[in-house]
């Protein structure tokens, strides 16, 4: 196994970028540059989406991270599509990337590696198992930490190392230095900008210290988009929404979206619909066959109690027709006996 793994990372370490695209071709953007690319895909290109919508500044941001080697930081909501535009991208410039959820289980040895004990020959004997990120680096992938504001102070101390553009890493356990690869490229996602969770809707992320902020070349957010947009977006993703639905229906249900997102900004409510909802939300109403319903399943019962009546009321104003009482009013039971 072992072996394998080295025959992979030889036949790749001669591997460079050795195609050209242009931005404006491939990703439909008003930004026409070169893109270096791989003619051939290997089995770490992530699989490509070809309906995916992409959204021009954030684009821009993960082709110059690919381009100009930069460290690109996308932060925003979630379900805005910041992890799967990454993935995107690569898959059209068939560049190798792993996406690593930097949850607070993810641990240093995982990220650099450890001995561990491996039968060679019939022999125990120990070995050093390399953790993902001394991979990467010699493979010359894309690296890209999801979730990064969720990440242990330990293992944020560990990118560190590799955040600088020269970023040698230095196994200690093995008295080796690790050079990048030239395709080496890391990029994360976040939902705050390191500052903690300030809106209360992120438990369980931590601040970024000041000095890995600051070694983050680029920062772009992805928020919601324009109406139009996201409706393009959906309607890409939900091609069985159309067979029982109708437009101007996903229309409203975006309608509704936005005025969650207002809601929360004014700090009516506290649950906000993202795009990924929408799209969940038309998925289902295909499966079940009802819109009100599957509105309920989607969103209506992740909310609080107390918030239900302020979202039935989006509710009507989008469709205008009232949920049951019972789905937006805590209180509300329908009884069975008759008085
Ligand atoms: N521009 C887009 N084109 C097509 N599909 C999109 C687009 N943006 C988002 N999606 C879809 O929306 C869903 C959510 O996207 P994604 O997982 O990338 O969000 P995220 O911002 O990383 O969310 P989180 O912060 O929760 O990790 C996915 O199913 C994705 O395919
Ligand atoms: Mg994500």
């Amino acid at each position: 196994m072992t072996q394998l793994i080295n025959k992979k990372l030889e036949e790749n370490s001669s591997k460079e970028p050795n195609a050209i695209l242009s931005s404006k071709k491939v990703f439909k953007i008003n930004w026409d540059v070169e893109i270096p690319s791989f003619s051939k895909k290997d089995s770490y290109v992530p699989q490509k989406d070809e309906n995916y919508i992409f959204e021009e500044d954030t684009t821009k941001a993960i082709i110059a991270g690919f381009k100009y080697n930069r460290r690109v930081m996308i932060q925003g909501y979630h379900g805005t599509g910041k992890s799967t535009h990454i993935e995107q991208v690569a898959s059209r410039l068939n560049w190798p990337c792993i996406r690593v959820n930097l949850d607070s289980h993810i641990s240093r040895i995982d990220l650099i590696g450890k001995d561990s004990i491996v039968l060679e020959n019939g022999l125990q004997v120990t070995k050093f198992k390399e953790g993902i990120i001394p991979w990467a680096l010699q493979y010359g992938a894309a690296l890209v930490f999801d979730e990064y504001d969720a990440g242990r102070p330990d293992v944020m101390f560990v990118i560190q190392r590799v955040l600088e553009l020269e970023g040698k890493l230095t196994l200690l356990e093995q008295n080796r230095v690790i050079v990048p690869h030239p395709s080496f490229r890391l990029f994360c996602t976040t939902n705050t900008i390191g500052l903690g969770d300030t809106s209360g809707m992120y438990h369980g992320t931590q601040q970024i210290n000041q000095g890995q902020m600051d070694r983050w070349n680029i920062v772009a957010t992805l928020n919601y988009l324009p109406e139009k947009i996201e409706l393009d977006i959906i309607l890409a993703k939900s091609e069985n929404f159309l067979k029982k639905f109708n437009k101007n229906e996903l229309i409203l249900m975006i309608k509704l979206a936005n005025l969650t997102r207002e809601g929360f900004k004014n700090g009516d409510i506290s649950t906000v619909m993202s795009p990924r909802t929408v799209i969940t939300w038309a998925e289902n109403s295909f499966i079940l066959d009802d819109l009100d319903y599957a509105f309920r399943l989607t969103f209506l019962n992740k909310c609080d109690d107390a918030e239900k009546s302020i979202i039935g009321e989006y509710y009507q104003r989008c469709f205008a027709k009232d949920l049951p009482e019972s789905w937006t009013h805590f209180s509300a039971t329908t009884s069975l006996i008759e008085k």
